[in-house]
């Protein structure tokens, strides 16, 4: 079939280029060195799971669940989603393979890409990538200070400068139905200026009103009773030992009583990480709203593994978002060592000598010097020129004689000196200038 059709990625996904390969690499190795500092090992879930998954412990109404979901039949007839978030998968994980056997709790990371049916704007993508924490079979408040020191620390290793954590505590099944009927007593009164969704909401899951994003919801929920007021005294208690070990490690952050989570599955504590002063801004030219964009969030889930049909067991975790995280690095001038670095560059010139050069590039690749070549072409301007571009140490030109008498030339590329050395030594010599 021929079209004429101009391919392009579907909207709201990118290709990530050779050029940001670096810092992608960066964050990849910052978090797997902080997670493996913490305890944590990687795991990897499929990218597709049964959607009820999601609908069971994100919530139906919630917008991620309701609205924003990739969900499709497979030709089996099982309903499927692309995985929109990392937490109910892991979870899903580890209670079918009996992780509760394991001494708790156990500490799982992963790196992975998701899927949101969102309206795509800068820091807001259909497919988006995230690093996930997460702490299960613990409820002791340490790990969730544990995990928010964890993501400065992230912030910190990677060269971020002015990272601050909101914090709120939503509460826990004892202290939520109180607070849902004051919550509720506020809103009926005033049901009439709320938006549609939030209409429906508020049957369903008066909760829900406090994590909505349209200007009218937002402005009404500052005057909304908070939670934080109605906590139980186990919440209460939970959540001020949170904050005291934040302050044992030195971690700043700002309560905000109005902070909710997109997801059913938080109990107590949730949290999100922002910059300081200048927030990642996603605008909707349309409706004027400008909300600000979270680096990462989360926050603890203890009745999640219940939800999804385990025993009752605790977890706490956040997600940071990888496209965020490198837009703000790039902004910031933060910079990621290149990946490809060619040491030497392998001029040949002639038949004899370019097969023998197939030969040489191995042997100097398996010795571990990274080596570039220009095989597919003849002249020795051309190829050096390339070997100026790489900013290589040093070339090698094999030209026909070379490869009779068994020798190869070196030239150091800064001086323009070149040297006959033997074939046999060059792996040593390369070796040792490289020392140098
Ligand atoms: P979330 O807040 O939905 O939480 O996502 C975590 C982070 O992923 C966000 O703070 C943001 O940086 C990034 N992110 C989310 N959606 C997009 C998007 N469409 N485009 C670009 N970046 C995005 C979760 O997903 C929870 N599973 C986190 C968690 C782990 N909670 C407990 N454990």
């Amino acid at each position: 079939m021929k079209t004429k059709k101009q391919f392009q990625s579907p909207k709201g996904t990118f290709d990530i280029l050779p050029e940001d390969q670096k810092y992608w690499e960066k964050v990849r190795k910052v978090v797997a060195r902080v997670a493996l500092g913490y305890g944590f090992e990687r795991i990897d879930t499929p990218i597709i799971e049964d959607a009820d998954i999601y609908a069971l412990a994100g919530g139906e109404t919630a917008d991620v669940v309701e609205k924003q979901m990739y969900v499709f039949k497979s030709k089996g007839g099982d309903m499927l989603a692309l995985r929109p978030e990392g937490t109910a998968g892991v979870m899903r994980a580890f209670l079918e393979h009996g992780m509760a056997q394991l001494p708790q709790p156990v500490k799982l990371y992963y790196i992975a890409p998701m899927f949101r049916y969102e309206q795509p704007q800068a820091g807001r993508y259909r497919q988006h990538h995230q690093a996930g924490f997460e702490i299960i079979g613990d409820q002791d408040p340490v790990y969730d200070a544990q995990l928010i020191h964890m993501y400065l620390v992230v912030g910190e290793e990677l060269g971020l400068k002015s990272l601050s954590i909101e914090i709120n505590s939503i509460g826990c099944a004892k202290c939520r139905p109180t607070y849902r009927a004051q919550l509720l007593r506020y809103y009926r009164s005033r049901t009439a200026k709320l938006c549609k969704d939030c209409k429906r909401r508020i049957k369903k899951n008066p909760l829900r009103l406090l994590d909505c994003k349209e200007e009218k919801c937002e402005q009404m929920r500052v005057n909304a009773p908070n939670l934080i007021d109605h906590l139980c005294q186990e919440c209460h208690d939970h959540f001020k030992n949170v904050l005291e070990y934040l302050d044992e490690t030195g971690v700043p952050y700002v309560l905000n009583p109005h902070l909710v989570r997109g997801f059913d599955y938080y109990t107590k504590t949730v949290f999100e990480v922002f910059l300081e002063d200048e927030h990642i801004e996603g605008g909707n030219e349309k409706t004027h709203q400008r909300a600000k964009l979270a680096l990462g969030g989360g926050g603890r889930y203890d009745y999640l593994a219940k939800t999804l049909g385990g025993r009752e067991t605790p977890g706490v975790g956040a997600g940071l978002g990888m496209e965020r995280l490198i837009g703000v690095m790039k902004k910031q001038g933060i910079k990621a060592p290149p990946l490809y670095k060619p040491e030497v560059f392998l001029v040949q010139l002639g038949v004899l000598s370019k097969k023998k050069s197939l030969r040489l590039f191995e042997e100097l690749r398996k010795a571990g010097i990274v080596v570039a070549e220009a095989f597919g072409k003849d002249s020795i301007k051309a190829q050096l020129r390339s070997a100026d571009r790489l900013g290589v140490k040093m070339s090698l030109i094999l030209g026909q004689k070379e490869a009779i008498d068994g020798v190869i030339l070196l030239r150091e590329m800064e001086t323009g000196a070149q040297e006959s050395v033997e074939m046999e030594k060059v792996v040593k010599v390369i070796k040792e200038r490289l020392k140098k």
